[in-house]
């Protein structure tokens, strides 16, 4: 039977047009747009007043995830169900991987921890700790069978998830060769360990002093390392949660140069501050991320980054851990204080109103910065990330007149904070629908554990014009850039 549906009178927006329209679904796909639809056979939806967007896609998210002696409070049920209700449709998670052990084993473990539980699509991005020949020869096969086109290399955490400079260059030429996209946590993680040593040697064991020790002089220096070597192998690069401006240099100078150097930022770096980590009794240890919060000044950085296209991407970097019994594990040492925060569900609303309601970037930018830009650099456009005949239908019907303040009390993780809390937001996600279907429906989670679809995707580049950088002499198109 034909699942048809029509959503009349919103205004549809995505990165490159706004128009008053309506949209028609068939099975999960969008088969019409226009004026005064044909609603015969289909459920009609009332969408006057409010926004459709593309669903966000998510391109960086920990579920589920083990670190620091514990595993994430958010799993893919928890963590997809708080994505839909914040207007994410689809998100790519990063499948850990064990060094000597075949990448296989690591991928089977992360479709068994997302089967039966994901309400949204998902992908994984796929570490790489070694470049060893096993691990070079079974790389294209993931590739190919399994559609990872995206490979992650930490050049932090010494001891735990990071790779040396050889894997990281070689892992680029293969990316190269195989039509992947590289992706790397850009700080000098060997400097850091010796930081974090020497403070703890000198009684320094506040929270605070894992941002002393991760100082933005590193993340730059790492960045641009990453963005030289990716430039000598010919590879596309793309950077994952940039902090400051040091790293926001490196990349714009390798982008001005002609590299294909790609850049993310999250919302808690252009929202919160270093400040954050002071906080009394403990409870900066719920504003550990790595890299660390900045100063404040580093933020104007960020959005001007994001509005010239030297940024493309926004991902939330979820990654939560339970204030009680996870974070209090770095009790009497930053050190052991599991990183990463919860902010799968406020990264959408985040954006529209710190971006589009305060003027820094417009509408187009903002559905470039939360889903467009992240479909085609991972190989999921044009199925992804836009309004079009022939798309999924992954919309997201937002209401941009609501004013309501974050708070741990509303949020649908299992974490027991918001790194938010009291932050006020104008406008909200009031449906959202993944393939056609309602997951969230006037504010309710109506989905199914279960329901989201794992998503093999294109190689970098395939199919997708415009992926060249922007440079002084050129304007090519989206990713912006
Ligand atoms: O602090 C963070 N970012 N935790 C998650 C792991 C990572 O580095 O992305
Ligand atoms: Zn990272
Ligand atoms: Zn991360």
């Amino acid at each position: 039977m034909s699942n048809s549906k029509v959503i009349q009178g919103g205004t549809v927006v995505t990165s490159g047009s706004i128009s008053a329209a309506d949209i028609r679904i068939e099975n999960g796909v969008i088969t019409a747009i226009g004026s005064n639809l044909d609603t015969a056979g289909a459920e009609t939806i009332d969408a006057a007043g409010l926004y459709v967007f593309p669903g966000g896609i998510d391109p960086h998210t920990h579920l589920d995830m083990p670190f620091g002696g514990t595993v994430t409070a958010d799993d893919f049920e928890s963590g997809t169900i708080a994505a839909a209700f914040g207007g994410t449709t689809t998100l790519i998670d990063f499948c850990l991987t064990e060094r000597g052990k075949p990448l296989a084993n690591a991928v089977k473990t992360w479709h068994e921890k997302a089967k039966g539980k994901a309400v949204i699509d998902y992908g994984f991005h796929l570490m790489v700790a070694e470049a060893g020949e096993e691990v070079l020869a079974e790389l294209p096969q993931m590739i190919e069978q399994e559609g990872i086109t995206s490979l992650k290399v930490f050049m932090a955490y010494k001891n735990v998830f990071q790779a040396d400079d050889g894997t990281l260059f070689r892992t680029l030429q293969l990316a190269r060769e195989e039509g992947a996209l590289v992706m790397v946590h850009a700080e000098n993680g060997d400097v850091i360990d010796f930081l974090i040593r020497e403070a703890l040697d000198n009684g320094q064991t506040e929270p605070i002093y894992h941002a002393l020790t991760r100082p933005p002089q590193l993340e730059g220096e790492a960045t641009g390392r990453a963005a030289e070597l990716a430039g000598l192998a010919d590879a596309p690069l793309y950077v994952v949660h940039v902090t400051c401006a040091e790293a926001v240099e490196r990349i714009a100078a390798a982008r001005a140069r002609g590299l294909r150097v790609y850049g993310e930022t999250c919302p808690q770096y252009l929202t919160l501050d270093v400040s954050a980590l002071e906080k009394p009794g403990f409870e900066g240890a719920k504003y550990v991320w790595s890299p660390p919060l900045r100063e404040a000044w580093h933020q104007k950085v960020l959005w001007d980054a994001l509005s010239s296209g030297t940024l493309q991407a926004i991902g939330s970097d979820q990654c939560s851990f339970n204030f009680e019994g996870q974070k209090e594990l770095g009790l009497g040492d930053f050190s052991k204080i599991p990183n990463g925060g919860p902010t799968i569900e406020d990264r959408f609303s985040i954006i529209y109103s710190e971006g589009v309601a305060k003027g820094r970037i417009d509408l187009h930018q903002f559905v470039e910065l939360v889903s467009t830009a992240s479909a085609k650099l991972f190989g999921l456009y044009p199925r992804k990330g836009t309004i079009a005949i022939g798309s999924d239908a992954d919309l997201v019907l937002f209401d941009p007149l609501v004013n309501r303040k974050i708070s741990v009390r509303d949020h649908h993780l299992r974490v027991d904070y918001s790194a938010f809390e009291g932050m006020p937001v104008h406008g909200e996600p009031v449906s959202v629908l993944v393939r056609g279907d309602f997951v969230i429906r006037d504010r309710e989670f109506v989905g199914k554990p279960g329901s989201g679809q794992y998503l093999k995707r294109e190689r970098f580049g395939q199919g997708v014009r415009g992926l060249a950088p922007k440079t002084s002499t050129s304007s090519a198109g989206g990713p912006r850039g």
